[in-house]
Protein backbone atom coordinates (compact mmCIF):
# COMPACT_ATOMS: atom_id res chain seq x y z
CA UNK A 1 0.00 0.00 0.00
CA UNK A 2 0.99 3.18 -0.94
CA UNK A 3 2.37 5.30 2.22
CA UNK A 4 0.68 8.14 3.02
CA UNK A 5 2.62 11.82 3.20
CA UNK A 6 1.64 13.66 6.38
CA UNK A 7 2.57 17.27 5.83
CA UNK A 8 2.46 18.54 9.44
CA UNK A 9 4.22 16.14 10.78
CA UNK A 10 6.79 16.38 7.69
CA UNK A 11 6.79 20.14 8.38
CA UNK A 12 7.54 19.61 12.02
CA UNK A 13 10.90 17.23 10.95
CA UNK A 14 12.13 19.76 8.60
CA UNK A 15 11.81 22.81 11.12
CA UNK A 16 13.66 20.72 13.56
CA UNK A 17 15.93 19.76 11.18
CA UNK A 18 16.58 23.50 10.19
CA UNK A 19 16.93 24.74 13.58
CA UNK A 20 19.52 22.22 13.96
CA UNK A 21 21.18 23.55 10.57
CA UNK A 22 21.05 27.04 11.66
CA UNK A 23 23.24 26.09 15.02
CA UNK A 24 25.48 24.28 12.56
CA UNK A 25 25.58 27.73 10.30
CA UNK A 26 25.89 29.97 13.44
CA UNK A 27 29.24 27.94 14.75
CA UNK A 28 30.61 27.61 11.55
CA UNK A 29 29.94 31.63 10.47
CA UNK A 30 31.45 33.84 13.45
CA UNK A 31 31.35 37.53 13.85
CA UNK A 32 33.76 39.43 12.94
CA UNK A 33 35.44 42.90 14.82
CA UNK A 34 37.88 45.46 12.98
CA UNK A 35 37.06 47.63 10.25
CA UNK A 36 35.72 44.45 8.25
CA UNK A 37 33.34 43.52 10.60
CA UNK A 38 30.08 44.71 8.43
CA UNK A 39 30.92 41.42 5.74
CA UNK A 40 30.52 38.62 8.30
CA UNK A 41 27.31 40.59 9.55
CA UNK A 42 26.36 40.49 5.81
CA UNK A 43 26.80 36.90 5.98
CA UNK A 44 24.99 35.97 9.04
CA UNK A 45 22.00 38.11 8.05
CA UNK A 46 22.09 36.42 4.90
CA UNK A 47 22.59 32.43 6.40
CA UNK A 48 20.99 32.64 9.61
CA UNK A 49 17.47 34.13 8.96
CA UNK A 50 15.05 31.53 7.83
CA UNK A 51 15.02 29.43 4.17
CA UNK A 52 13.70 25.72 4.40
CA UNK A 53 16.66 24.38 4.37
CA UNK A 54 15.88 21.72 1.70
CA UNK A 55 19.28 20.53 0.74
CA UNK A 56 20.74 20.32 3.96
CA UNK A 57 17.68 18.01 4.90
CA UNK A 58 18.46 16.20 2.22
CA UNK A 59 21.92 15.76 2.54
CA UNK A 60 21.37 14.33 6.49
CA UNK A 61 18.93 11.97 5.26
CA UNK A 62 20.48 10.49 2.43
CA UNK A 63 24.00 10.10 4.71
CA UNK A 64 21.70 8.59 7.59
CA UNK A 65 20.88 5.64 4.77
CA UNK A 66 24.70 4.94 4.71
CA UNK A 67 25.07 4.81 8.44
CA UNK A 68 27.17 8.36 8.45
CA UNK A 69 28.46 9.94 11.62
CA UNK A 70 25.77 13.13 12.26
CA UNK A 71 28.67 15.72 12.77
CA UNK A 72 30.15 15.32 9.69
CA UNK A 73 26.94 14.89 7.88
CA UNK A 74 26.02 18.25 9.06
CA UNK A 75 29.13 20.19 8.04
CA UNK A 76 28.08 19.14 4.80
CA UNK A 77 25.08 19.61 4.80
CA UNK A 78 25.61 23.62 6.46
CA UNK A 79 28.25 23.25 3.40
CA UNK A 80 25.82 23.30 0.85
CA UNK A 81 23.55 25.72 2.56
CA UNK A 82 26.11 28.21 2.74
CA UNK A 83 26.30 27.72 -1.68
CA UNK A 84 23.11 27.69 -2.03
CA UNK A 85 22.96 31.16 -0.11
CA UNK A 86 25.71 32.27 -1.76
CA UNK A 87 23.45 31.79 -5.08
CA UNK A 88 20.55 33.39 -3.65
CA UNK A 89 22.24 36.62 -2.44
CA UNK A 90 23.68 37.02 -6.09
CA UNK A 91 20.48 35.97 -7.67
CA UNK A 92 18.75 39.03 -5.86
CA UNK A 93 21.64 41.23 -7.23
CA UNK A 94 20.02 44.20 -9.52
CA UNK A 95 22.17 42.88 -12.53
CA UNK A 96 20.61 39.44 -12.14
CA UNK A 97 17.00 39.21 -11.23
CA UNK A 98 17.17 42.89 -8.97
CA UNK A 99 14.63 41.97 -6.01
CA UNK A 100 14.41 43.28 -2.54
CA UNK A 101 12.50 40.55 -1.15
CA UNK A 102 13.93 37.11 0.38
CA UNK A 103 13.44 35.00 2.92
CA UNK A 104 10.35 38.30 4.68
CA UNK A 105 13.08 40.04 4.81
CA UNK A 106 14.97 43.08 2.38
CA UNK A 107 17.68 40.97 0.41
CA UNK A 108 21.44 41.44 1.37
CA UNK A 109 21.81 44.21 -0.74
CA UNK A 110 18.91 46.08 0.67
CA UNK A 111 19.77 45.85 3.73
CA UNK A 112 23.70 46.68 3.25
CA UNK A 113 24.96 47.70 -0.18
CA UNK A 114 25.70 45.78 -2.95
CA UNK A 115 29.24 45.71 -2.62
CA UNK A 116 28.70 44.09 0.32
CA UNK A 117 26.68 41.47 -1.17
CA UNK A 118 28.81 40.08 -3.71
CA UNK A 119 31.39 39.97 -1.05
CA UNK A 120 29.53 38.32 1.65
CA UNK A 121 28.20 35.69 -1.30
CA UNK A 122 32.19 35.24 -2.21
CA UNK A 123 32.55 34.51 1.37
CA UNK A 124 29.79 31.77 1.60
CA UNK A 125 31.08 30.07 -1.08
CA UNK A 126 34.50 30.15 -0.59
CA UNK A 127 33.46 28.92 3.45
CA UNK A 128 32.18 26.28 2.15
CA UNK A 129 34.43 24.58 0.53
CA UNK A 130 36.89 25.19 3.58
CA UNK A 131 34.23 23.40 5.55
CA UNK A 132 34.29 20.35 3.32
CA UNK A 133 38.20 20.03 3.26
CA UNK A 134 38.77 19.99 7.22
CA UNK A 135 39.51 16.89 8.56
CA UNK A 136 36.18 17.24 10.99
CA UNK A 137 34.30 16.22 7.92
CA UNK A 138 35.63 12.84 7.09
CA UNK A 139 38.60 11.34 8.48
CA UNK A 140 39.55 9.77 4.88
CA UNK A 141 41.30 12.82 3.05
CA UNK A 142 40.08 11.23 -0.50
CA UNK A 143 36.62 11.44 0.75
CA UNK A 144 37.08 14.94 1.34
CA UNK A 145 38.68 15.78 -1.51
CA UNK A 146 35.38 14.02 -3.80
CA UNK A 147 33.49 16.43 -1.99
CA UNK A 148 34.89 19.41 -2.88
CA UNK A 149 35.36 18.33 -6.52
CA UNK A 150 31.63 17.35 -6.45
CA UNK A 151 30.45 20.74 -4.77
CA UNK A 152 32.83 22.53 -7.30
CA UNK A 153 31.28 20.82 -10.27
CA UNK A 154 27.87 21.45 -9.13
CA UNK A 155 28.00 25.01 -8.73
CA UNK A 156 30.34 25.99 -11.43
CA UNK A 157 29.45 26.49 -15.07
CA UNK A 158 28.25 23.25 -15.71
CA UNK A 159 26.02 23.48 -12.87
CA UNK A 160 24.49 25.76 -11.27
CA UNK A 161 26.72 28.79 -12.15
CA UNK A 162 25.99 27.74 -16.08
CA UNK A 163 22.17 27.39 -15.20
CA UNK A 164 22.07 30.43 -14.30
CA UNK A 165 23.87 32.20 -17.23
CA UNK A 166 21.05 30.35 -19.46
CA UNK A 167 18.26 31.88 -17.60
CA UNK A 168 19.93 35.31 -17.88
CA UNK A 169 20.08 34.94 -22.03
CA UNK A 170 16.98 33.01 -22.03
CA UNK A 171 14.56 35.85 -22.79
CA UNK A 172 16.79 36.71 -26.24
CA UNK A 173 15.99 32.88 -27.12
CA UNK A 174 12.84 31.13 -27.71
CA UNK A 175 14.09 27.89 -25.75
CA UNK A 176 11.94 24.51 -26.20
CA UNK A 177 11.17 22.67 -22.99
CA UNK A 178 14.04 19.94 -23.14
CA UNK A 179 16.58 23.60 -22.94
CA UNK A 180 14.70 25.03 -20.07
CA UNK A 181 14.83 21.67 -18.65
CA UNK A 182 19.08 21.43 -19.00
CA UNK A 183 18.98 25.12 -17.68
CA UNK A 184 16.10 24.58 -14.44
CA UNK A 185 18.23 21.43 -14.01
CA UNK A 186 21.99 22.88 -13.76
CA UNK A 187 20.47 26.45 -11.89
CA UNK A 188 18.82 23.93 -9.22
CA UNK A 189 19.23 20.52 -9.92
CA UNK A 190 22.89 20.51 -9.85
CA UNK A 191 22.80 21.36 -6.12
CA UNK A 192 20.44 19.48 -5.06
CA UNK A 193 21.67 16.55 -6.55
CA UNK A 194 25.28 17.26 -4.45
CA UNK A 195 23.11 17.70 -1.17
CA UNK A 196 21.88 14.28 -1.87
CA UNK A 197 24.83 12.65 -3.41
CA UNK A 198 27.16 14.08 -0.43
CA UNK A 199 25.61 11.42 2.16
CA UNK A 200 26.74 8.99 -0.60
CA UNK A 201 29.72 10.33 -0.69
CA UNK A 202 30.48 10.34 2.61
CA UNK A 203 29.19 7.20 3.78
CA UNK A 204 31.41 5.62 0.61
CA UNK A 205 28.03 4.14 -0.72
CA UNK A 206 28.06 1.52 -3.59
CA UNK A 207 27.86 2.19 -7.48
CA UNK A 208 24.54 1.58 -7.60
CA UNK A 209 23.25 2.96 -4.46
CA UNK A 210 25.09 5.88 -5.75
CA UNK A 211 22.96 5.57 -8.98
CA UNK A 212 20.09 5.89 -7.36
CA UNK A 213 20.29 8.65 -5.38
CA UNK A 214 21.27 10.37 -8.16
CA UNK A 215 18.38 9.59 -10.30
CA UNK A 216 16.21 10.27 -7.26
CA UNK A 217 17.65 13.79 -7.00
CA UNK A 218 17.75 14.30 -10.51
CA UNK A 219 14.14 14.16 -10.74
CA UNK A 220 13.50 16.08 -7.20
CA UNK A 221 15.51 19.07 -8.64
CA UNK A 222 13.83 19.63 -11.83
CA UNK A 223 10.49 19.21 -9.66
CA UNK A 224 11.87 21.92 -7.05
CA UNK A 225 12.29 24.41 -9.46
CA UNK A 226 9.23 23.67 -11.18
CA UNK A 227 7.07 24.31 -8.02
CA UNK A 228 9.13 27.61 -7.35
CA UNK A 229 8.60 28.68 -10.63
CA UNK A 230 4.25 27.58 -10.14
CA UNK A 231 4.69 29.77 -7.24
CA UNK A 232 6.12 33.03 -9.10
CA UNK A 233 2.75 32.47 -10.30
CA UNK A 234 -0.26 31.31 -7.56
CA UNK A 235 2.04 31.77 -4.40
CA UNK A 236 1.37 35.04 -2.10
CA UNK A 237 4.36 37.50 -0.98
CA UNK A 238 3.64 36.78 2.50
CA UNK A 239 3.92 33.39 2.26
CA UNK A 240 6.68 32.92 -0.21
CA UNK A 241 8.99 35.57 1.54
CA UNK A 242 9.63 36.60 -2.12
CA UNK A 243 8.39 38.97 -4.59
CA UNK A 244 5.91 36.58 -7.08
CA UNK A 245 5.06 37.46 -10.66
CA UNK A 246 8.52 38.26 -11.51
CA UNK A 247 8.94 35.66 -13.96
CA UNK A 248 6.76 36.78 -16.50
CA UNK A 249 7.74 40.26 -15.93
CA UNK A 250 11.44 39.44 -16.71
CA UNK A 251 10.69 37.08 -19.15
CA UNK A 252 11.92 33.89 -17.76
CA UNK A 253 11.94 30.49 -19.40
CA UNK A 254 9.96 28.35 -17.04
CA UNK A 255 7.58 25.09 -17.78
CA UNK A 256 4.57 27.66 -16.66
CA UNK A 257 5.94 29.65 -19.96
CA UNK A 258 5.89 26.89 -21.38
CA UNK A 259 3.19 24.56 -20.63
CA UNK A 260 0.86 27.03 -18.45
CA UNK A 261 0.29 26.11 -14.62
CA UNK A 262 -1.40 23.02 -15.01
CA UNK A 263 0.87 21.52 -17.59
CA UNK A 264 3.48 22.71 -14.96
CA UNK A 265 1.74 21.03 -12.26
CA UNK A 266 0.94 17.58 -14.14
CA UNK A 267 5.10 17.71 -15.09
CA UNK A 268 6.13 18.33 -11.51
CA UNK A 269 3.78 15.87 -9.91
CA UNK A 270 5.20 13.03 -12.74
CA UNK A 271 8.51 13.74 -11.48
CA UNK A 272 7.71 13.07 -7.77
CA UNK A 273 6.68 10.07 -8.76
CA UNK A 274 9.33 8.91 -10.61
CA UNK A 275 11.96 10.47 -8.14
CA UNK A 276 10.23 8.28 -5.43
CA UNK A 277 10.46 5.21 -7.91
CA UNK A 278 14.42 5.17 -7.49
CA UNK A 279 14.67 4.61 -3.60
CA UNK A 280 12.72 1.39 -3.74
CA UNK A 281 16.17 -1.03 -2.84
CA UNK A 282 16.46 1.41 0.25
CA UNK A 283 12.99 0.37 2.00
CA UNK A 284 11.14 2.43 4.26
CA UNK A 285 14.72 3.53 5.60
CA UNK A 286 14.01 6.48 3.03
CA UNK A 287 10.82 7.63 3.95
CA UNK A 288 12.06 10.96 4.73
CA UNK A 289 13.37 11.48 1.48
CA UNK A 290 10.32 10.57 0.08
CA UNK A 291 8.39 12.56 2.68
CA UNK A 292 10.93 15.38 0.85
CA UNK A 293 9.54 14.73 -2.21
CA UNK A 294 6.27 14.95 -2.05
CA UNK A 295 6.55 18.31 0.47
CA UNK A 296 8.15 19.75 -3.06
CA UNK A 297 5.37 20.14 -5.10
CA UNK A 298 3.18 20.44 -2.30
CA UNK A 299 4.75 23.34 -0.79
CA UNK A 300 3.32 27.07 -0.67
CA UNK A 301 6.87 28.47 0.44
C1 LIG B 1 14.98 29.15 -3.87
O1 LIG B 1 15.33 28.02 -3.15
C2 LIG B 1 15.85 29.26 -5.08
C3 LIG B 1 15.75 28.16 -6.01
C4 LIG B 1 16.77 27.46 -6.37
C5 LIG B 1 14.47 27.83 -6.61
P1 LIG B 1 14.53 27.61 -1.84
O2 LIG B 1 13.05 27.56 -2.14
O3 LIG B 1 15.14 26.36 -1.28
O4 LIG B 1 14.79 28.82 -0.86
P2 LIG B 1 14.97 28.90 0.72
O5 LIG B 1 16.34 28.38 1.00
O6 LIG B 1 13.91 28.05 1.35
O7 LIG B 1 14.83 30.33 1.05
C1 LIG C 1 17.33 30.85 -8.72
O1 LIG C 1 16.16 30.68 -9.44
C2 LIG C 1 18.18 29.71 -8.75
C3 LIG C 1 19.46 29.99 -8.10
C4 LIG C 1 20.51 29.40 -8.51
C5 LIG C 1 19.58 30.94 -7.00
P1 LIG C 1 15.10 31.83 -9.18
O2 LIG C 1 15.64 33.15 -9.58
O3 LIG C 1 13.79 31.40 -9.74
O4 LIG C 1 15.01 31.76 -7.58
P2 LIG C 1 14.11 32.74 -6.72
O5 LIG C 1 12.71 32.57 -7.22
O6 LIG C 1 14.66 34.11 -6.91
O7 LIG C 1 14.28 32.20 -5.33
MG1 LIG D 1 17.03 33.87 -10.89
MG1 LIG E 1 15.48 35.01 -8.48
MG1 LIG F 1 11.89 31.68 -8.81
Amino acid sequence: MPRLFDAEAFKKRLNEDADRVTGALDDLLPAQHGPEKKLMQAVRYVALLGGKRVRPFLTLHTASLFGVDPGCAMRAAAAIEMVHCYSLVHDDLPAMDDDDLRRGQPTCHIQFDEATAILAGDTLLTQAFEVLAEADTHQDPAVRIELVKALAQSSGAKGMVGGQMMDLVAPEHEFEISEIARLQRMKTGALIDFACMSGAILGKASKSARQHIHGFSHDLGLAFQIADDLLDVLGTEEEVGKRTGKDQEQGKATFVSLMGVDGAREQALRLRDQAIEHLVSFEEKADHLRDMAHFVVNRVS
